[in-house]
């Protein structure tokens, strides 16, 4: 038996990148628990869902460029108009630069193309801004309480550590992590309390969910020992490991809070 502190069944919950590494594990969190999970991303179908996650009971489709004000608006006003709004958003889709990224958008601040800069922002932080407004604002025409999660980055709260990414010079290829994802990210602590503020009196909540690291196959070995050294719980993180935090931001158990940041990140920003 579910303990109703964490009931999130019932609950119509959007996901963003909902296909994508962390995102796949917060669809398969809500599902598990009896959520219909509205799996957002921009070319997402059903046949795709049954493909990627085996068992698509309670998963629906959802297209949308998070950048795509109007197409987002639209949706969020379908899903409301067939049922009722959704009554948690996680903002998952994100845009970040790997460290195998091409040099003409990991090359030195002094050069970082200001396209490069607007097309991460538009993602990460004007996405998230967007999917919020219309979603928040379907929440308000039909009166109802709801949960919105946005997902941050420890690279949001501190400066990338460019010292692990100093081996990409010594194989010829030099990285620098870029400045966009950080100040993106780092916009969206206060778009939460902006918006927890606003919504407060009205039951709908804001939060950022802060995430580390996540292990990938593709990542090379010098990368992960190098982010693992400076990792005081000694390991990069899974990505199922944020789903306890966005089950408790989701459910009752988070009721009295909002406009914070919850940060899951095996203790990187403790040092
Ligand atoms: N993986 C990590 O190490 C890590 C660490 C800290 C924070 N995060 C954050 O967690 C979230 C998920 O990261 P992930 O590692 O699973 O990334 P991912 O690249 O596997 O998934 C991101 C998803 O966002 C989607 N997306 C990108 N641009 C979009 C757009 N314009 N419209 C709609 N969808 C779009 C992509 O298609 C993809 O499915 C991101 O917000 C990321 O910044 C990740």
């Amino acid at each position: 038996m579910t303990d109703p502190l964490f009931d999130v069944s019932g609950q119509r919950v959007l996901i963003t990148g909902g296909l994508g590494q962390i995102g796949t594990e917060f669809v398969r969190a809500f599902q598990s628990r009896g959520a219909t999970v509205y799996v957002a991303s921009r070319s997402v179908t059903q046949d795709k869902l049954d493909a990627h996650f085996g068992d698509s009971s309670g998963l629906v489709p959802v297209r949308f460029d998070v950048t795509d004000a109007d197409g987002v608006r639209a949706a969020l006003r379908d899903i409301a108009d067939d049922g009722g709004p959704v009554t948690t958003v996680v903002n998952n889709a994100g845009l970040d630069t790997q460290p195998s990224a091409p040099p003409e958008v990991s090359g030195p601040f002094e050069d970082f193309p200001v396209d490069v800069f607007r097309e991460v922002v538009d993602v990460n932080l004007t996405g998230t801004f967007i999917v919020t407004q219309a979603a928040g604002s379907e929440m308000r025409r039909a009166d109802v309480a709801g949960s919105i999660i946005n997902v941050g980055s420890i690279y949001g709260m501190l400066s990338p550590v460019q010292d692990i990414y100093a081996y990409r010079a010594e194989q010829g290829q030099p990285f620098t992590k870029p400045v966009a994802y950080s100040a993106a990210k780092s916009g969206l602590y206060n778009l939460t309390r902006y918006c927890a503020t606003y919504w407060g009196r009205h039951g709908i909540r804001v939060n950022t969910l802060t995430p580390s690291g996540v292990a990938r196959d593709t990542q090379d070995a010098t990368f992960q020992a190098n982010y693992t050294a400076r990792m005081p719980i000694g390991r990069m993180a899974e990505a199922d490991e944020f789903n306890g935090a966005a089950i408790f931001l989701a459910s009752d158990a988070s009721r009295y809070m909002t406009g914070a940041n919850l940060v899951v990140d095996g203790g990187w920003t403790a040092w």
